[in-house]
């Protein structure tokens, strides 16, 4: 009988296939028996294509009927608390899909789920398994940018909603804050050695809407809807203060009249500032200003680093390492964002 962990998958639509990549280069530890979408014939003639034994109309019937002992929840963010809960209660390690649920209070019942069955439940914050994020911690922890203070966080589209049920508050949650948004908060905070959430003013809009009659730039979700949908924002501002003093300044849009798009997030430190892409130092060098590049590959790349955070998971799961992203960190992320839409609608600050 094979030892291999038996992986299950909830959901296949478009980021199932990097689950399936990860998984697949990891073919001497695992194995992926079955899957399941509410699409019953889509997860059927994936399964087909991707020469999967079984599959289901429902995480349900798929837990039921197999023994698993990984899964991966990949459904739209809606669904994740109902599947990864079911999931842990059947015994399995989880990795799901970011973010981790549509509020904090869905976040945390997954997090005492993972408790209770004394299992992993890990989210799927890709942007912490880069190149970028190691070289930055291993210069903010040796010192060399002394203080971090202020950060900013960028992720602007200018035409970029990925329609489908991205529009869809009912099954999102929200816009680019919560799809966009998700990434680089979590990621400045992991680089900055994850302080704690204090107090969050936020504003957003939904001026331009879905602009479909674009051509979208970006993410394209493969579940198309009946009706065209879109009541989440366009683009969303905040300001974040953690308990070491610092702040957090984020924009993140679907649509927004800007020239360039932009994915980055810059440090800024007592001896040095940092911006990630392109990955540079901004200080002092013998009483001049300098920027200094670091030879080598200090970058994100969405394939490689995505195979890597499934070889964390697997790892993680047989004990082996500990997870680069906890269910702590889901829980923290879905409070920030919680208080960003919260301020939103009352304009005011909220505090955590
Ligand atoms: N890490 C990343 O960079 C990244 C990139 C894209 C999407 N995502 C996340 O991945 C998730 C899926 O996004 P996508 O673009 O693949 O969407 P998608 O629309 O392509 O696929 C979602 C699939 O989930 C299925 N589904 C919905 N509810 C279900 C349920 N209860 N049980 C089983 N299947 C169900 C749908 O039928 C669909 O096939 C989202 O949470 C999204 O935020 C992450």
């Amino acid at each position: 009988m094979s030892n291999k962990f038996k992986v299950g998958i909830i959901g296949c639509g478009g980021i199932s296939h990097s689950h399936l990549h990860g998984y697949r280069a990891l073919s001497d530890r695992v194995e992926i028996t079955a899957c399941c979408d509410i699409d019953e014939e889509k997860a059927k003639e994936y399964a087909k294509r991707n020469g999967i034994a079984r599959a289901y109309g429902s995480c349900e019937e798929m837990l039921a009927n197999e023994k698993l002992d990984l899964c991966s929840v990949t459904t739209w963010n809606s669904a994740h608390v109902s599947c990864a809960v079911a999931a842990l209660e059947a015994g399995c390690h989880v990795l799901c899909e970011k973010p981790l649920s549509l509020n904090a209070d869905e976040a945390l019942r997954m997090q005492s789920a993972a408790r209770k069955a004394g299992k992993l439940l890990m989210p799927g914050f890709v942007r912490r398994h880069g190149n970028d994020a190691a070289a930055a911690i291993d210069l903010i922890e040796k010192g060399y940018l002394g203080e971090i203070y202020f950060a900013k966080a960028t992720y602007l589209r200018r035409n970029g909603f990925p329609g489908g049920w991205f529009g869809d508050k009912s099954r999102s949650g929200g816009g680019p804050l919560i799809d966009l948004g998700v990434h680089i908060i979590d990621l400045t905070r992991y680089i900055m050695g994850n302080p704690k959430p204090v107090s969050v003013y936020g504003a957003t809009f939904d001026k331009l809407g879905a602009r479909e009659n674009i051509r979208t730039d970006g993410w394209v979700s493969e579940t198309k809807t009946d009706r065209p949908i879109f009541d989440v924002e366009d683009l969303a501002v905040a300001m974040i203060r953690f308990d070491n003093g610092a702040l957090l300044s984020v924009e993140t849009s679907f649509n927004l009249n800007l020239k360039h798009g932009a994915n980055d997030i810059e440090l800024f430190g007592t001896k040095a500032g940092l911006t990630l892409s392109p990955f540079e130092l901004h200080g002092e060098l013998n009483n001049r200003l300098a920027d200094i590049a670091l030879a080598g590959d200090n970058d994100f790349h969405f394939e490689r680093d995505f195979d890597r955070e499934m070889k964390n998971f697997v790892d993680a799961a047989d004990g082996k390492a500990s997870p680069l992203a906890t269910a702590e960190d889901g829980v923290q992320l879905m409070r920030i964002l919680d208080a960003v839409y919260r301020s939103a609608e009352t304009g005011e600050t909220v505090f955590l």
